[in-house]
């Protein structure tokens, strides 16, 4: 079993759901994130930021997909997530990533279409598929915070405009979601939406800021076209609230192991929720 660019899982799963793409913040949680795909028999993008990619290792966050993936039997697409540098995507995607995102959304248009492009032909050359961004989503990103205010909704011509000229498998828009919305809801421009879902048609409209949506909104967001949506912070809050509590109570002898596992079976739990909400009926 090989590993999926993004192209491939959107074929094979159009009318059928918006796949899961979920963050992995560490390598622990890993096997229980797939295990969730495997009970559900449906197929799951594993994305990192480059900070987790270097933490855990190219090599090892690589080689330890490909086992489980051996061993579970899944559609995966190892992602990587948010990226401004251009070395790092060509080294992800060397080192087996199967998919990318150039994120110049804070550069002039022109620009990011240049450098978007230029990912492009280095990714598919290697039979890796890339997101790009038009618009901006606010919230935090890798602990730096984009303000609410500072967030612009894409607009629908320079989506179009974007995805004609660089020739991206996918492409994040701004909506209303942001980045690391635990407490709140987020507010959806749907007729945005729409627009958008109309006027872009054969890319992978991609939902960023999954954690701050409700469910409703969330199965209104894939009816209405989205084919990837991200879920990030969800898992990163669940993971620390389930080790404090057992971290709490823990002793020098307590196994490490017995201390993860609850954190690890929440993560589970998640991929399975999001997975079954991201359904299509
Ligand atoms: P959340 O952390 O808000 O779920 O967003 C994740 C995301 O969009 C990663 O790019």
């Amino acid at each position: 079993m090989m590993l999926q660019n993004l192209k491939q899982l959107f074929e094979d799963n159009e009318g059928k759901r918006a796949i899961g793409a979920f963050n992995v913040h560490c390598l622990e949680m890993l096997p229980a994130m797939l295990e969730g795909a495997k009970d559900l028999e449906a197929p799951i993008i594993l994305q990192t930021s480059l900070g987790t990619a270097e933490y855990i290792g190219f090599d090892l966050l690589v080689s330890s997909i490909e086992t489980l993936v051996e061993r579970l039997d899944v559609d995966v697409c190892l992602h990587m997530d948010h990226c401004k540098d251009i070395e790092a995507l060509k080294k992800a995607i060397d080192s087996g990533y199967t998919s990318v995102m150039y994120d110049g959304s804070s550069l002039p248009l022109d620009e990011n279409i240049k450098n978007t492009k230029f990912v492009v032909e280095y990714a598919h050359a290697n039979d890796a598929s890339v997101e790009g961004e038009v618009g901006t989503i606010g919230g935090a990103e890798e602990g730096v915070v984009v303000s609410e205010e500072d967030a612009i909704y894409t607009d629908p011509a320079d989506a179009y405009k974007f995805v004609r000229e660089t020739g991206v498998d996918a492409i994040a828009v701004a909506i209303g979601t942001t980045h690391g919305q635990y407490k709140s809801k987020a507010k959806i421009n749907f007729e945005l939406l729409e627009k958008l879902s109309s006027n872009l048609k054969g890319v992978g409209l991609v939902l960023h800021g999954g954690t701050g949506v409700s469910d409703e909104d969330m199965r209104r967001c894939v009816a209405n076209g989205m084919k990837k949506v991200n879920v990030g912070t969800e898992l990163n809050k669940s993971y620390i609230e389930e080790v404090n509590k057992t971290f709490s109570t823990a002793t020098p002898l307590t196994s490490l192991r017995k201390l993860l596992l609850p954190a690890n079976n929440r993560i589970k739990d998640i991929v399975m929720e999001k997975t079954e909400l991201f359904q299509l009926k």
